[in-house]
């Protein structure tokens, strides 16, 4: 039997949508098609509201706050992009659900720990808003359960709110512990304003204290499960890495001592680079300091850990050399995978050269041939992926222009500027920042800071005469 023809598909296509016009509006991407999404997402929410006896006013709210959060996120509005609405309605569960089991239990609503779930949404992700949205959520489902205790709401929120503003951008446990203290102290006050300014129940203000104290001491302890479950790192985990009595670490410092010294530039290149574009530059700087440390299995094989007179290559072929390069991305992975490193730390590793070319040797392996048949640029570009973050861009870029000023003869400041505009430019024509969300706006701050930072590395030294001479 002959197929129909294709002008009878399309007809039979179009028949089928005049038949179907809604179903094909429900499932194509677009307003009517979130809509939809939205109303399914939210018959759950009312059931499980009236389930519990929660007003169903709370519910609608609860939708409205999940359609603004959606409303944000699509616009990317977060820096992170680890922020899911799975993840924040997982934490919201989780904090809701410690109030509904202490309110069942019968013991006093004081004991809810409702400053642990904000304070570590602050900590993992850094996003105000949405550790705001979520201490708004939980603190009105809360207060909704203890029948609308508009009193208890207030005490929820005050101590929510700030609870945040405590932990933004913390980088110290002992900050964590004295923001607990403080939440106790700012929680049992607030219950005395409602008293108004009288020590009714005084068990009550003893409870708000501990409980703050208690949420302190609770968030540190489970922030590194938190941290493994939504794989991301928290600035505590952070300055730990930066460490160098870290095994990894260590080890280069004492094996690789060029390729550490290298490290140190580029993350400090990194780190004043994002900072002038509002990058995580405590991220950059870390990640910088791991992004070579594949280079461990064979360091001789690399320049800054070779002696003058000593190149390891100049006895290979380009294609092995190359290899051996190559091959420094592969095993850094593999080594911070062994070691247990964040994957927010690994994307540094295995992201830092992109695909960009191994020029040294394709051109070594093209002179080698009277024509350049056979050797294939593919074959010497690394294996990627392309930076897909700005910090990561951010390593990529200072990493380049380390290496690149580290062989000018005479660094001068015209030269280095010469120099990292070169390179910036050349990894960006070659398609290196594609992935990530640097502007040109972005790059040319970049470049500015890098030149100022290697000016600095770089300046004219002062000809001190030596003793010897003074003596004589
Ligand atoms: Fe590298
Ligand atoms: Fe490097």
């Amino acid at each position: 039997m002959n197929a129909p023809p294709a002008c009878h598909k399309i007809m039979l296509q179009k028949k089928s949508n005049k038949i179907f016009p809604f179903i094909t509006l429900v499932k194509t991407p677009g307003t009517l098609h979130d809509v939809m999404i939205f109303i399914l997402g939210a018959i759950p929410v009312f059931c499980i509201t009236s389930i519990i006896g929660i007003n169903p006013s709370v519910a609608a709210f609860l939708v409205a706050l999940v359609v603004f959060f959606e409303y944000l996120r699509r616009r990317q509005y977060f820096k992170i992009k680890k922020i899911s609405l799975l993840n924040i309605i997982f934490l919201f569960v989780l904090n809701f659900g410690a109030g509904y089991f202490i309110i069942g239990s019968g013991v006093s609503v004081f004991y809810i720990p409702f400053t642990i779930i904000p304070m570590l949404v602050t900590i993992l992700f850094g996003e105000l808003i949405v550790s705001m949205l979520l201490t708004i959520a939980s603190a009105v489902c809360v207060a909704a359960l203890i029948g609308n205790s508009f009193a208890l709401l207030l005490i929820f929120l005050t101590s929510g709110i700030i609870s945040v503003i405590l932990v933004f951008g913390v980088r110290r446990r002992i900050t964590v512990i004295r923001a607990g203290f403080l939440l106790g102290l700012i929680q049992a006050g607030v219950l005395f304003l409602l008293n108004h300014f009288k020590m009714i129940n005084s068990g009550a203000y003893v409870i708000l204290i501990a409980n703050g104290f208690a949420s302190g001491i609770i968030v540190l302890g489970i922030l590194p499960l938190f941290e493994y479950l939504f794989k991301t790192i928290t600035n505590i985990t952070l300055l730990e890495l930066a460490d160098f009595n870290q095994p990894l670490l260590n080890r280069v410092m004492l094996e690789a001592p060029g390729t550490y010294h290298h490290s140190l530039i580029v993350g400090n290149l990194a780190d004043a680079a994002s900072r002038s574009i509002g990058a995580n530059a405590l991220l950059a700087r870390i990640g910088a300091y791991y992004h070579d440390i594949g280079k461990l299995q064979k360091p001789e094989y690399f320049s800054e850990n070779q002696k003058l007179t000593d190149n390891k290559h100049d006895t290979l072929a380009p294609n092995m050399s190359k290899m051996i390069i190559m091959n420094h991305v592969k095993e850094g992975v593999e080594m911070a995978q062994k070691y247990h490193l964040s994957p927010q730390i690994i994307e540094f590793i295995e992201q830092h050269h992109g695909n960009s070319l191994v020029y040294y040797f394709y051109r070594r392996a093209l002179e080698r041939l009277e024509e350049d048949q056979g050797i294939k640029e593919e074959g010497f570009r690394y294996p990627g992926p392309k930076p897909n973050s700005k910090e990561t861009a951010i390593v990529l870029l200072a990493d380049a222009v380390e290496a690149a000023t580290r062989t000018l003869k005479e660094p001068t400041a015209g030269r280095i500027e010469e120099v990292v505009h070169k390179i910036i430019n050349n990894k960006f024509i070659d398609g290196q920042l594609d992935e990530c969300d640097l502007t040109l706006k972005d790059m040319e701050r970049i470049s500015s800071v890098f030149v100022r930072v290697l000016g600095g590395m770089y300046h004219p030294r002062v000809d001190y005469p030596d003793h010897k001479h003074q003596t004589e």
